[in-house]
């Protein structure tokens, strides 16, 4: 099993380009099951998760081609063969269970089992279901599997979502684009890959307003056509190293980055007493900290457009090196905080209560062997090894791989003592 090997204690200076946004192409990909044209979407992160998206798909019955190393990936549905989603394959990623309601909007029915994902909680489907049931759809949970049909098709509904979710939210705009009538979303998630998503579905024909607001209408159309589409750039990615710059120290920009999508993570930085010159005409963040210490700073997770839970975990490994008590609260996913005890083991002062971290910050952390435990958690312990004196080695970086684009290499072209390495757990 692969592990990283992390020095720390040195400044990064340089650029980093930002990658096509995971979350985003996730639920691009599952458009070309609405349409027998072809879709090609271009700055496509090549990422453990998005190749197991492309394999569901090809199982369905989607010419894939997107060969190796490559942005551009191209798909095409003109025939599906399949409308089930096998559990092997959905259980590896949970995005994948959007496949659901496209597949019935296409076929009239499908079969798709319920998902797995990150060990973050019980992150449940029920939105899900009951927006696509909303819209006609008849739906049973046997042996681990969703059992749907749409025998007289799916119509628009009134939808007010009792929670405001990412994947509900996508799921239900995906599958009323060729509902009969207007569907309208309340309580819609604003995240920036829910616009990105909307924008997308309206270059294939689609009437999609409101997206990137709490109510999003999406008018029903006979049929959506193919397209040609950019991924939007990754924000996650990009706070991420923005982080890894403020911890470590130095001076980095990055080029491509969203940066209105940033705002949140912008002002805590900000506040923590990091330099950052945003650009949002030029896409570029620049981020500097030089010798100066770190302000504790005290978060809430909220959904968009707060401080995303996507980097809360990179947030407190900055934490764990700032002057006074930092108080980390998590709002959206129960167990997310299993970056903690690692981080402790690098000498952080963390003190876990509930749904709230109490980060008291400490001098220096120490390298350790530690261990990744899900995809933003592992990260997390590659900032706080940047930051760290000695060799930190990150064992079971797998999970990495799900959601970062050639991370070593961007990090190490811009100083940063990073390898890869393959062999046992140490
Ligand atoms: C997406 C992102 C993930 C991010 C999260 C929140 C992708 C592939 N993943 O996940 O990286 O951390 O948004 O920004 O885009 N919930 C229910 N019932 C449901 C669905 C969700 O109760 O049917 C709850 C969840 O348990 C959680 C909250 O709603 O507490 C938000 O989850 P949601 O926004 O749906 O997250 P995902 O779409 O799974």
């Amino acid at each position: 099993m692969d592990r990283l090997h992390i020095t720390g204690g040195t400044p990064l200076h340089g650029r980093i380009h930002v990658s096509g946004a995971k979350n985003s192409a996730l639920k691009l990909m599952v458009t070309c099951l609405l349409t027998d044209q072809p879709v090609e979407l271009t700055n496509m992160p090549n990422l453990a998760d998005t190749r197991f998206l492309a394999q569901l798909l090809e199982t369905l019955g989607v010419e894939v081609y997107w060969p190796k190393g490559s942005s551009t990936c191209h798909l095409n549905a003109a025939e599906l063969k399949s409308t089930i989603a096998p559990y092997e394959q959905v259980r590896k990623m949970r995005a994948s269970f959007n496949v659901l309601g496209p597949l019935i909007a296409r076929s009239g029915h499908a079969t798709v089992s319920l998902p797995g994902g990150c060990a973050i909680g019980a992150r449940p489907v029920d939105l899900h279901l009951k927006a696509l049931e909303a819209m006609g759809a008849d739906l049973r949970v046997e042996g681990g599997y969703v059992k749907a049909a749409a025998i007289h098709g799916l119509r628009g509904a009134h939808i007010n979502f009792s929670t405001v979710s990412v994947g509900a939210t996508e799921h239900a705009m995906l599958t009323a684009t060729l509902a009969k009538g207007e569907t309208i979303l309340e309580n819609a998630a604003r995240e920036p890959e829910i616009e990105d998503l909307a924008n997308c579905l309206n270059t294939m024909g689609a009437n999609v307003t409101g997206a990137g607001t709490p109510i999003i209408r999406i008018k029903g159309v006979e049929a959506l056509k193919g397209t040609t589409y950019p991924v939007m750039p990754d924000r996650i990615e990009a706070g991420t190293y923005a982080m890894a710059a403020a911890s470590a120290g130095g001076d980095v920009t990055l080029d491509g980055c969203p940066v209105a999508a940033l705002g949140a993570m912008i002002s805590k930085l900000r506040e923590a007493g990091v330099t950052i010159d945003a650009d949002e005409a030029a896409s570029t963040l620049r981020i500097r900290r030089n010798g100066s210490a770190l302000k504790a700073v005290s978060l809430s997770t909220q959904p968009h457009p707060g401080f995303p839970t996507d980097l809360q975990a990179q947030f407190m490994a900055l934490m764990c090196t700032a002057d006074g008590t930092s108080i980390i609260r998590e709002t959206i996913f129960e167990n997310r905080f299993m970056h903690a005890p690692e981080l402790s083991r690098l000498g952080a002062d963390i003190t876990v209560r509930g749904q709230e971290a109490v980060v008291k910050g400490v001098d220096h952390l120490t390298a350790a062997p530690v261990m990744a435990t899900d995809l933003r958690a592992s990260v997390s312990l590659v900032i706080a090894g940047l930051a760290a004196q000695g060799e930190t080695v990150v064992n079971r970086i797998y999970h990495l791989d799900r959601g970062f684009e050639r991370l070593e290499a961007k990090l190490g072209a811009c100083g940063a003592k990073i390898e890869r390495r393959s062999g046992e757990d140490e």
